[in-house]
């Protein structure tokens, strides 16, 4: 399939999908590559063939669906949001939660991918923010659309690529080298829970003090689809806990139960104002 065909494909179904494609732009390799692989195991013999089968199979949109998660993700990425969490957010939000005579920090990574992200999260707890914060134990739940990314997740085992961002120090306390690859110590995964769940459907019982939202929701979905998961997330977070949006991404117009987080501005953090508690 040519790329020219992929884009004019995507531009006309991922609307259908509630997905939107200047997300996708960049990124449709992977997409493409899917669709192609789909339409050669069902036996069509190109795009537009493709285009009827859906119009006639309503049920294969569900199929395409599928094909259409982005799941590429990396330690610390955007290191300068790492670096704020690390330094300042875990331990204020430690701080609070503390206060509110909580015995632990409970954080959620919402399309965690092979657990870069919250494991990203362990590590700036274990390695820097638990040292100067109330002494918490620290959960995060990790969930993700994709049942083979949360697989790799578990298996906690990466590329050295995908670690390049990370403080050097920490990768020499929290890995260690198996064939080639850098696998986490356990203790470092120890509370980390990895759980299959689609955003658009459901979402944890519990309440968090974080949540990471990042480069899923906010560049992907449709504005109706942004505006009915923020709903399911804020109804997750304490008031006064934090939002992590990607750093280039933007909430939908008129958001006002989150400000920007003191001193990360421009990080895509905000707080969930204390008066603005989502009711489920
Ligand atoms: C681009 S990755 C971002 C990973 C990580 N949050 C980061 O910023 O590096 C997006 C992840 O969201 C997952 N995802 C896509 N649609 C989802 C959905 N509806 N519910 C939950 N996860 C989803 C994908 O499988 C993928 O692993």
């Amino acid at each position: 399939m040519r790329d020219v065909e992929c884009v004019a494909f995507l531009q006309w179904a991922l609307p259908r999908l509630g997905l939107r494609w200047p997300g996708y732009r960049k990124v449709r390799a992977q997409v493409c590559k899917r669709v192609h692989r789909h339409l050669a195991m069902l036996g069509l013999d190109g795009i537009v063939a493709y285009r009827r089968y859906l119009e006639d199979h309503p049920g294969e949109w569900r199929e395409l669906d599928r094909l259409c998660p982005i799941t590429i993700s990396r330690f610390y990425r955007d290191k300068d949001v790492f670096d704020f969490i690390a330094a300042a957010l875990l331990p204020q939000l430690a701080r609070e939660a503390s206060a509110r005579g909580h015995d632990r920090l409970a954080v959620w990574s919402a399309g965690c991918a092979s657990g870069e992200e919250p494991c990203g999260v362990a590590l700036a707890w274990h390695c820097q923010a638990g040292a100067v914060s109330p002494p918490l134990a620290l959960r995060v739940l990790a969930t993700d659309i994709e049942p083979a990314v949360l697989e790799r997740a578990r298996a906690g085992c990466y590329a050295a690529s995908c670690l390049k961002l990370l403080p050097p120090v920490w990768l020499t306390l929290a890995f260690e080298k198996r064939d080639g690859r850098y696998c986490v110590r356990p203790q470092y995964q120890a509370g980390i829970e990895f759980r299959q769940e689609d955003i658009r459907q459901a979402a944890p019982a519990e309440t968090f003090d974080l949540i990471l939202c990042r480069n899923l929701v906010f560049t992907y979905f449709d504005e109706a689809g942004q505006r009915s998961a923020l709903v399911r997330l804020l109804q997750r977070l304490h008031p006064g806990g934090a939002l992590v949006i990607g750093r280039r991404e933007r909430l939908p117009p008129g958001e006002v139960a989150l400000e920007p987080w003191p001193g990360a501005e421009r990080l895509g953090i905000y707080r969930y104002r204390a008066a603005s508690r989502v009711e489920r």
